[in-house]
């Protein structure tokens, strides 16, 4: 088991998961992060940092996120994702896109 990404990050990107993670097993796309799962050790630090409750632990994934569970792992895998283990600004119009749901369309994987 592992804690998992989920939509709402996608063009947010806040990054304060990242800072706090003990095992820096973030990795950064474009616009959106994963958590590789074979790296994280299910501390759950990171949930409460984020702004918009993207981090779920996979037990108690929402089905219309179940998705991201694949995707987290695929992702962390991919040599195009580096890890990111220093928070920085969130995309410009994070605001915005805090708000909005069904944005996986939007990801950008490269
Ligand atoms: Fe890192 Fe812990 Fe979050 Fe896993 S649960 S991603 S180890 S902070
Ligand atoms: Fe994404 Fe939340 Fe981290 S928006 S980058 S999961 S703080």
């Amino acid at each position: 088991m592992a804690f998992v990404v989920t939509e709402s990050c996608i063009a947010c990107k806040y990054t304060d998961c990242v800072s706090v993670c003990p095992m820096d097993c973030f990795y950064e796309g474009p616009n959106f992060l994963v958590i590789d799962p074979d790296e994280c050790i299910d501390c759950s630090i990171c949930v409460g940092e984020c702004p918009v409750n993207a981090i779920v632990e996979e037990r108690e994934i929402s089905p219309d996120q179940a998705h991201f569970v694949q995707i987290n792992r695929d992702l962390s895998h991919d040599p195009r994702w580096k890890r990111i283990s220093r928070s920085k600004a969130p995309l410009p119009e994070h605001e915005a896109w805090a708000k909005v749901k069904d944005k996986l369309h939007l990801m950008e994987q490269v």
